[in-house]
């Protein structure tokens, strides 16, 4: 059986999220609404809410980093999306080790799986977020493959990925 309903405003959805943090302007925020929307160009679009800081900052500064991290790397992942920019600097208290930075000074974060760094091309206004289509014109893959994906499910719920599961591949 299922339950029926017609508006995301009394639902959480409970299908794990890849999650990430993106990086704009010295500032950080989780992000779990994204989706690779090209190939060549490689764009990828980021749903954010104009409530948040990272909105103005983005359409300001038109560039950021998109880290894809590890599941241990949860709690700060949650902290960068409880806290506004303009309430703490968030930079200062995550507990992010920063390896290295993107062309455009973004930072790139230890138990990162993947990063993109990523240029705003367009902006279109969804509903209650607006989709940012970035250019991803850098693209940073780690060599260790312990790290395992966080995946995100709603109130506070953190997942990663415990079986997979292969088919042969047709050629
Ligand atoms: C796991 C997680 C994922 C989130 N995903 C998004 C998202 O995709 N888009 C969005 O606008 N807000 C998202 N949020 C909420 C923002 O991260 C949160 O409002 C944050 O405090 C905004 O920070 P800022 O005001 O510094 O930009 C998410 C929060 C969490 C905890």
């Amino acid at each position: 059986m299922f339950k029926r309903y017609t508006t995301l405003e009394s639902v959480t959805l409970n299908h794990p999220r890849l999650t990430a943090v993106l990086c704009c302007g010295g500032n950080l925020m989780a992000a779990s609404w994204h989706t690779p929307l090209s190939r060549v160009p490689f764009r990828y679009g980021i749903a954010i809410r104009p409530q948040n800081d990272t909105h103005a900052l983005l359409t300001r500064i038109g560039h950021c980093s998109l880290n894809f991290l590890d599941i241990d790397e949860y709690e700060k992942i949650d902290y960068t999306g409880s806290v506004h920019a303009h309430e703490e600097k968030k930079s200062d208290h995550c507990g992010f080790n920063v390896m290295m930075h993107d062309a455009n000074a973004n930072p790139i974060f230890e138990h990162a799986l993947s990063v993109f760094g990523c240029r705003l091309h367009d902006k279109i206004e969804t509903g209650d977020h607006t989709l940012f289509i970035c250019d991803v014109e850098e693209i940073f893959l780690s060599d260790n493959t312990a790290l395992e994906p966080t995946l995100f499910m709603g109130h506070g719920r953190y997942a990663t990925l415990n079986e997979e599961r292969r088919v042969s591949l047709r050629v």
